[in-house]
């Protein structure tokens, strides 16, 4: 009896180490096989020179923005069903396996969505980027909400912030910030940041009118602000965010959230907030003129 519990105690442990290797081994060819559908997708994609990318770190304003340009080039209220089919996420679009003959059939100005890193504006890309970046309190704050709702409803605020927040880790808020205010490539860039947003939304809206050389009417201004507020966007949240049959954790009245400033500090505790803020004196403080 001895022996043979030994046995199955044996196969178990094989069967558990099967199970780890063909798991890996699994995530290692889906990472590549996912990288290889990104590239068919922007072998396709036909890039133009009027084309406008909205690049953020994830919850930094970016819907708010696609908002605001569609209402600046459209001049209508908006009657599409989700602003993706009117301003595409490209590498979402790659990921889902979709072929970007939709996208290249869209009219110019194209506006895409983006969160892609720096380094992927390869020199003498097409087009201009308004980038838009938010406070690091309510960005983290923000973005631990996105991903407890519709990720992982176990996650901890802690854990996003030594995932996403720590300058040790590859993919983390300060070296994707730092990257694209530094600008190496000198890529035409309107940078505007989600308080200033909140602030002065018509000063922002003029501003970017004129680098994105559209006239602005004081009316088209008032249409502006109207649909791109917090209040119709809220009421209007199935038109924003994931779509239904991506996720398996939808929470509707969740993508738009709170839209503040400065309430994020308040669900930080005074570590959470001190390791942040040197982070940020460090990295972000030096590059701010
Ligand atoms: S994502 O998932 O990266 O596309 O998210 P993103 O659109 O960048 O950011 C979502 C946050 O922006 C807030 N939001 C707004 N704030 C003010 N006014 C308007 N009109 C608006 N639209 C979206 C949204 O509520 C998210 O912030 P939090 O702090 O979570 O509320």
């Amino acid at each position: 009896m001895g022996s043979l519990f030994y046995f199955y105690k044996m196969k178990k442990a094989i069967i558990n180490f099967l199970i780890k290797l063909f798991t890996s081994v699994g995530k290692f060819a889906k990472k590549r096989l996912n990288a290889l559908y990104e590239l068919k997708y922007f072998i396709e994609f036909e890039d133009r020179k009027d084309d406008i990318y909205i690049v953020t770190y994830p919850k930094s304003g970016t819907t708010w923005m696609q908002m605001i340009i569609y209402l600046l080039i459209y001049k209508k209220e908006p009657d599409f069903d989700h602003i993706y089919n009117v301003s595409p996420w490209l590498s979402n679009e790659a990921f889902k396996r979709s072929s970007a003959k939709r996208v290249n059939e869209l009219p110019s100005p194209r506006f895409f969505k983006s969160h892609d890193r720096y380094d992927k504006f390869v020199p003498g890309f097409k087009g201009k980027i308004i980038y838009v970046y938010r406070n690091v309190f309510d960005l983290t704050v923000s973005y631990f909400y996105h991903k407890k709702h519709y990720n992982d409803s176990k996650l901890e605020l802690q854990q996003l912030i030594d995932e996403s927040f720590n300058p040790s880790k590859e993919y983390n808020w300060f070296n994707y910030h730092e990257k694209w205010l530094i600008n190496k490539n000198n890529h035409p860039i309107f940078y505007v940041s989600y308080e200033n947003l909140k602030l002065d939304l018509e000063g922002a809206i003029k501003q970017l009118a004129q680098f994105l050389e559209i006239p602005l009417s004081d009316e088209l201004l008032e249409l502006v602000k109207k649909y791109a507020s917090f209040e119709y966007m809220k009421a209007n949240e199935q038109k924003f965010g994931e779509q239904p049959e991506e996720k398996h954790q939808m929470v509707y009245n969740q993508f738009i959230r709170k839209g503040e400033v400065g309430s994020g500090k308040e669900e930080l505790t005074d570590e959470q907030r001190n390791f942040l803020t040197e982070k940020y004196k460090e990295i972000i403080e030096p590059l701010i003129k």
